[in-house]
């Protein structure tokens, strides 16, 4: 079981997009893949996978650190599995309910996860979990990052989008410093662009220039698609319709790139 989170101080980089896309195209190897929508605005479970919280929700396995596989939910796709975001979670955000050792509670929760996945042996093992964060540095996201295995920060290349983006990287490390010393940053993966355009371009080489090699070679290009697919709630790959097959392949691209980078 490895841990993924996808990450950005900036609204609207395709976060959300990512983790339910890269979700997909992990699944689509036959990979078992857990979802986990720690954003209070539970786009990836509510509005992405139209899966809602049940009575065991994600922020009381948070608050009590009591068992979080409890919360976890089927979806419509075979191999794929989610724990919803639910209004608990506000509170936590906001530091309104106090939690000792709150930056590392998901972290415990997971480890405990992985011990009673691994019990089960074969049928209930989860090979992938992917984190869902806000667009926030703030208690939530260090909760992922401490958690995790690996850190994926999508992009949006625009001005606005790279002054967060050094933010968010310092955030990363800070997340290393203190928390985490074994994560890792997988990647940035460029979002949302259209290449046609000088601007796109211009942007796009700011980027590579700043941060070589940890940019994927895959860049995620903007499109309708990508838009219907998230809309009917079917992650790319599970599309049907040739004009959904460039996108499904970009993020294909994106999850063997990934995981030859993982190993
Ligand atoms: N490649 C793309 N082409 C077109 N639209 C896209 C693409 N990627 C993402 N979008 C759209 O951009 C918007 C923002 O994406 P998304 O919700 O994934 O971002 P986010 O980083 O999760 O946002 P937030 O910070 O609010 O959580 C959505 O409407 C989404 O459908
Ligand atoms: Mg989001």
């Amino acid at each position: 079981m490895r841990i993924l989170t996808l990450a950005n101080l900036k609204g609207g980089s395709a976060k959300s997009t990512t983790t339910f896309n890269l979700a997909g195209s992990l699944a689509e190897l036959g990979a078992r893949v857990l979802c986990i929508d720690l954003d209070p605005q539970k786009t990836l479970g509510e509005a992405f996978f139209g899966v809602y919280a049940g009575s065991k929700t994600l922020s009381e396995a948070l608050i009590n650190d009591a068992a979080i596989e409890e919360a976890i939910l089927p979806t419509d796709f075979e191999n794929l599995f989610i724990i919803p975001a639910d209004d608990g979670l506000k509170g936590i955000k906001s530091g309104q309910t106090q939690l000792e050792g709150g930056e590392l509670r998901l972290r415990s929760c997971l480890s405990r996860l992985r011990g009673t996945l691994e019990q089960l042996s074969g049928h209930g093992q989860i090979d992938w979990i992917l984190i869902d964060t806000p667009p926030s540095l703030d208690r939530l996201t260090m909760n992922a990052l401490a958690a995790s295995d690996y850190v994926i920060v999508p992009v949006d290349p625009g001005a606005g989008g790279r002054g967060a983006l050094g933010d968010t990287i310092e955030y990363v490390y800070s997340a290393r410093k203190w928390y985490n010393p074994t994560l890792q940053v997988a990647g940035l993966v460029i979002n949302n662009t259209d290449p046609r355009t000088v601007y796109d371009q211009t942007t796009e080489q700011l980027v590579r220039d700043i941060y070589g090699d940890l940019v994927f070679d895959i860049v995620i290009t903007a499109s309708v698609r990508v838009r219907e697919s998230a809309e009917s709630r079917v992650p790319l790959v599970f599309c049907d319709g040739n004009e959904f097959v460039r996108y499904a392949n970009m993020y294909r691209a994106l999850r063997d790139e990934f995981l030859e980078r993982v190993g």
